[in-house]
């Protein structure tokens, strides 16, 4: 029989819809090979050259997103995944196919504990969207049921294959010196919080996008969150009812000594020249490296569409010869690794903790112990909670969500 990771993918919206499925769709027609070179995995290109990617399966809330997010993924295929729907579809995935080997979950931020739950009992092996969970105490079920299990939970951390952040791990960190303080900010369109997400009352914009510079951060430097402090604000969104927070701004206090904020916003407005606007600064003993994420030098305007940025880096089309169009980019690069690790403990029998560098630092936040982990997730989860919910007892009424 030919060796074979069958994916079924909860939550098909703005992003499970669009990064997760193009990619696995990607990998359906191609295999991994193509994309290893990427994340320095290149040297097993041969050997899961022969591994077929299945997506046996997608589910959504509703059976019509399903069969839509299915028929594009036949459209680009020529094989049609199975559809499941409603409040918990997880279960009659992992009912019907008692051999998945990963459950990818893109379901809102609130709902990724109980499928992950759902499949480490069931023995499936992991690929989640950050954040991993929205509180300390599902963290640590998570981290438990992993280990008991011995199966990966890969956190899609994509922020850490930019080429730019691989540039700063590897080489400008050690010339800037020992890291003293910096910034770190993510600011989302508006759209995403009045429109797109119907559940953002159940997160917040740290608990959203945060998590992405708390694992950069922890990945360039090896150290945990010592504490935190938290501040948030509701002016924009209550003006359309909605009563989520427009902002939040934490500074993390780091093990070793560094202080670093953080700036997470999702009100953005749409006249605003790139898709998100995003970016890092730290100052270090001997130095300071600035990283914009947003503008990187490529900018375009026209009649009538206004100035406009693109990430070129995060995923882009490559024509093929065929019409049809490669998705490569450092979007897809974590979702790489968190397969190739899944394959080798499928098909090397490799444990968990052999995998832990893959790809040249602690990859793509498998789980590990929670506090002694040099994995970047938990630490991150575990430092982003007590001081906001100790603060403001909103955060505390509306947690766990
Ligand atoms: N890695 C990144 O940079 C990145 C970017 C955007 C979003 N995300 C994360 O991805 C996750 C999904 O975000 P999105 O932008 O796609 O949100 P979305 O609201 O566009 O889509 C959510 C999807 O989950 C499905 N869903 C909702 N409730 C469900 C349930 N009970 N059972 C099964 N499916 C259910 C919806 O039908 C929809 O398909 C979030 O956790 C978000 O933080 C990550």
């Amino acid at each position: 029989m030919e060796p074979t990771i069958k994916i079924a993918l909860v939550g098909a919206g703005m992003f499970g819809g669009d990064v997760h499925l193009r990619a696995y769709a990607d990998l359906q027609r191609f295999g991994v090979a193509g994309q290893l070179a990427r994340v320095g995995l290149d040297k097993y290109a041969r050997e899961l050259s022969p591994v077929k990617f299945d997506l046996v399966a997608v589910a959504t809330r509703s059976q019509k997103s399903a069969e839509k997010s299915a028929a594009a993924f036949a459209e680009w295929t020529g094989h049609s995944p199975k559809c499941y729907s409603g409040e918990e579809p997880w279960h009659d995935i992992l009912r019907d196919f008692p051999d998945l080997d990963v459950l990818a979950v893109a379901t809102p931020d609130h709902l990724h504990t109980q499928p992950i739950l759902a499949a480490l009992a069931k023995g499936a092996h992991v690929l989640t969207e950050k954040p991993m969970c929205l509180t300390t105490q599902e963290a640590d079920q998570i981290i438990e049921a992993a280990r008991a299990k011995n199966r990966i939970v890969g956190v899609d951390m994509h922020k850490r294959y930019d080429p730019d952040h691989l540039r700063i791990r590897d080489d400008i960190q050690n010339r800037i010196g020992a890291p003293l303080y910096g910034t770190a900010y993510l600011e989302e369109p508006l759209e995403v919080s009045t429109s797109t997400f119907k559940w953002v009352e159940s997160s917040d914009p740290f608990s959203y996008v945060g998590p992405h510079w708390t694992d950069l951060i922890f990945s360039y430097y090896k150290s945990k969150p010592a504490s935190l402090t938290a501040v948030g604000q509701k002016k924009r969104l209550v003006r359309d009812g909605i009563n989520a927070y427009d902002a939040v701004q934490v500074r993390v206090d780091f093990e070793n000594g560094m202080s670093i904020n953080f700036h997470n916003n999702w009100i953005t407005p749409a006249d605003f020249e790139g898709p998100v606007n995003q970016g890092q600064e730290i100052v270090g003993a001997d130095g300071k490296v600035e990283s914009d994420q947003q503008y990187r030098g490529f900018r375009w305007w026209n009649a009538g569409g206004g100035t406009r940025t693109s990430n070129n880096h995060f995923t882009r089309d490559v024509l093929r010869a065929d019409g049809t169009r490669a998705y490569v980019g450092y979007g897809v690069d974590s979702l790489t690794v968190a397969l190739v690790a899944v394959s080798r403990v499928k098909f090397a029998g490799e444990s968990r903790d052999a995998l832990r560098t893959l790809s040249g630092s602690p990859a793509t936040s498998t789980t590990g112990p929670r506090v002694r982990s040099s994995y970047g997730t938990h630490p991150c989860v575990e430092g982003s909670r007590p001081t906001p919910r100790s603060r403001w007892s909103r955060w505390i009424t509306r947690s766990p969500t």
